[in-house]
């Protein structure tokens, strides 16, 4: 617990750091990686370039800052980046070295305004939240190793398969190497996967898709193209050179935006694009409780449609379940074909036309502007904002509250 004194510093100087926070965000990233050129293999180096989601880590210190009268406030937060972190295999030891370095950078960056006391008291708060990111992933390691058929850190895992979903999507099939028991899952969450360049590790999150009842995970990954920038690292990886029978290791699952299996309230899956990936995996579990489902998929066409014979065969057989279908930009043959419901984006009356009720559990994925105004939506059809749950394939607090 830290004295009133400390509180205090922290509290009328969080304001200070939060006016001079790129900079020192900026001169934090630089002193770490200088000095600890080993973080390269855990911190995405596309996300300190494009600047995003960089800014999270020391904006999250200063809001955590801000609750230090009252530090539970922040325990949700906390869980939902500890999940972040473990799948990335962060550990106790690193917490002291990013706390030096931010504190080195607020030091370079104010100057002699920040005395000795701001120092230190800092010092003091950043420990003490530190502690409970420290305490919350050693119990999600622990989980995670006791659980039948389950690891820590990186797992070899062989590709039993390579499908093509779609023009920029391809599925892969999953088993572990040692032909071992794999965890269960929540539908909904994701694995970490971990390939090395011959310089760096890079580690990147994809969404399991295949049913947790399931003896293999199914990841599928689409192909991020650069545009003026490189094409993503690891995606391009996976889609040109990783073939079955290769290995490639693996976090055991992970992450908070999973299906609420005590609820018996009808579900609305609203996926956009790869978006659709977390959302694959609660359709069966749904099924199994007997929920009324829709399955609402936004693409631009056809040629860019992931997984549509399963959901489409799926809704086919279930009663229960409906699923619709949006292309944006239909090419010549989806207009012949007429596999698509609407032509275009989202709309109110849409989603409306879709809602197996207003009292639902809604599940949202896709680019974040999609997300927004799907939230913004749903609130308008009178679903309630706590049964909203959205997933970023990003930074969730770069983005802010979607809500
Ligand atoms: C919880 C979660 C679940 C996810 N699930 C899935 C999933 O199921 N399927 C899926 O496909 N993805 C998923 N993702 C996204 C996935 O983790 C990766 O982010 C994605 O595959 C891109 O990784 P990459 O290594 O290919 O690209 P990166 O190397 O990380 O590059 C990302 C982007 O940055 C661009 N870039 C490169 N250099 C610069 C520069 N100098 N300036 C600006 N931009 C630059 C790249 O061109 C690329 O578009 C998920 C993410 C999260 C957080
Ligand atoms: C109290 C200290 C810390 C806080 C408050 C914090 C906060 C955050 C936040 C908010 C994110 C974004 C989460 C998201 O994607 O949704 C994040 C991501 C991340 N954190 Fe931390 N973090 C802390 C400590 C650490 C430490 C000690 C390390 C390891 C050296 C670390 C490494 C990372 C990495 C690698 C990411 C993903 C960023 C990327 O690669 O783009 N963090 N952290």
């Amino acid at each position: 617990m830290l004295d009133q004194y400390t509180r205090n510093i922290i509290k009328s100087t969080v304001p200070v750091l939060e006016m001079y926070g790129n900079e020192i965000t900026k001169t934090f990233y630089k002193r770490l990686f200088e000095k600890h050129p080993e973080l390269l293999n855990i911190f995405n180096q596309a996300h300190q370039k494009a600047g995003d989601q960089p800014k999270a880590l020391a904006n999250t210190v200063y809001a955590a800052a801000v609750h230090i009268d009252q530090l539970e406030a922040i325990i949700p937060v906390v869980k939902q980046i500890a999940h972040k972190h473990v799948s990335l295999g962060i550990k106790a030891e690193h917490y002291p070295i990013v706390g030096e370095n931010l504190l080195a950078a607020i030091k370079e960056v104010l100057g002699d305004a920040a005395t000795p006391e701001i120092i230190e008291a800092w010092g003091k708060a950043y420990g003490v939240i530190a502690d409970i990111f420290i305490q919350t992933e050693a119990n999600m390691y622990n989980e995670s190793l006791q659980k039948e058929g389950g690891w820590s850190d990186f797992r070899p895992f062989v590709i039993d398969r390579k499908v093509r979903e779609s023009a920029s999507v391809y599925a892969f099939y999953l088993k572990p190497q040692d032909g071992g028991a794999i965890a269960k899952f929540l539908p909904g969450q994701y694995v970490s996967i971990k390939i090395n360049d011959g310089h760096y590790d890079h580690i990147r999150q994809y969404s399991l898709t295949c049913c947790p009842c399931d003896g293999h995970y199914r990841i599928g990954v689409k192909h991020e193209r650069g545009g003026n920038h490189a094409d993503g690292v690891v995606s391009t990886y996976l889609h040109k050179q990783a073939d079955v029978g290769d290995v490639l290791l693996l976090t055991p699952p992970q992450g908070e935006f999973v299906l609420d299996k005590e609820s018996k309230r009808p579900a609305l899956l609203l996926g956009a694009g790869i978006g659709i990936t977390p959302l694959l995996s609660m359709i069966r579990p749904l099924a199994k409780k007997s929920r009324t489902v829709s399955i609402v998929h936004a693409v631009l066409n056809g040629e860019q449609h992931p997984f549509a014979a399963e959901i489409h065969d799926y809704a086919q057989k279930t009663p229960d379940a409906r699923a619709i279908t949006l292309y944006e930009q239909p090419t010549s043959e989806d207009r012949d074909a007429q596999n698509y419901d609407y032509e275009g984006r989202i709309t109110l009356e849409i989603l409306e036309s879709a809602l197996p009720a207003t009292d639902i559990e809604a599940y949202i994925c896709g680019p974040v502007p999609f997300m927004e105004q799907a939230c913004t939506m749903l609130k308008e059809l009178g679903v309630p904002a706590d049964q909203i749950h959205y997933e970023v394939f990003g930074s969730a607090q770069a983005f802010g509250n979607l809500r």
